[in-house]
């Protein structure tokens, strides 16, 4: 028998018949904006559970432990079960959304090195962004070393999928990782890749095929999904 262990606004989390792995359900529901706006893409639920698989994949190659065992349906992911970290952890190879706000550079400003972030994953608060010493000694959500091995660890995946999407046309702009432990007490990357967590701009002329496309109503929302999964699916 299976049980809901916990909906979110584009997955849903089921137990399995073993305690230590859960079955994922990617919804085609969308929303942004702290679910501010809220809609559905045409079969989201099968890209971002494909575009996820061959990337998870791809980086267990590589030698990043991930949550990845394997694609049981079109929109389902069996994974492992983590202790999730309340840390949303971004990467970004290019000034893009919320880092325009915050600086006021223009989007698309190539950065001088790929930088991390922190967010606090918690939608009351609206995920506000924290540094080391909020992390550390304010909410102590992990340790300094753990901290240390999250940011290398994003930076070690942002090298890995950069060159990927490289490979299949597309710019990585950023992206948002979350990480969880192990009941070894090792980090492990969690959560989804996909376009909902990713921007991606295609090589040729920057034509966004990612969750921006629906956050501000630029059309053609579905296909540059499909997009997506079609280009890396080339590239597996
Ligand atoms: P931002 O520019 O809005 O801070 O987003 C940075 C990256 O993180 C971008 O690729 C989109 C992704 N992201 C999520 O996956 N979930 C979120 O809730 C937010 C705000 C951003
Ligand atoms: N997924 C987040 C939400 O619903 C934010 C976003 O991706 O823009 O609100």
């Amino acid at each position: 028998m299976t049980e809901k262990l916990y909906e979110g606004k584009a997955k849903i989390l089921y137990t399995s018949d073993d305690p230590h792995i859960v079955l994922a359900q990617f919804k085609d529901d969308a929303t942004a904006f702290n679910a501010q706006k809220q809609g559905t893409i045409a079969d989201k639920g099968t890209v971002n559970a494909t575009v996820s698989a061959h990337l998870f994949t791809l980086l267990e190659k590589s030698g990043i432990s991930t949550h990845f065992i394997d694609q049981p349906a079109a929109t389902q992911l069996r994974l492992q079960k983590l202790r999730m970290i309340p840390l949303e952890v971004v990467v970004r190879n290019v000034v893009a959304g919320s880092l325009v706000k915050r600086t006021g550079l223009s989007n698309g400003t190539v950065l001088a090195e790929p930088i991390v972030e922190f967010y606090y994953k918690d939608d009351a608060l609206g995920d506000p962004l924290l540094n080391d010493s909020h992390i550390l000694s304010v909410l102590e959500l992990v340790s300094a070393s753990q901290l240390s091995e999250l940011r290398a660890s994003a930076l070690e995946v942002n090298g890995i999928l950069s060159q990927f999407y490289v490979d299949c046309g597309i710019r990585l702009i950023d992206f948002k990782l979350e990480y969880g432990f192990a009941p070894d007490g090792s980090i492990v990357l969690g959560d989804e890749l996909s376009p909902d967590n990713c921007r991606l701009w295609t090589l040729s002329d920057n034509r966004v095929l990612d969750k921006d496309r629906f956050r501000f109503d630029m059309g053609e929302v579905a296909s540059a999904y499909q997009e997506v999964l079609r280009r890396v699916l080339a590239h597996s």
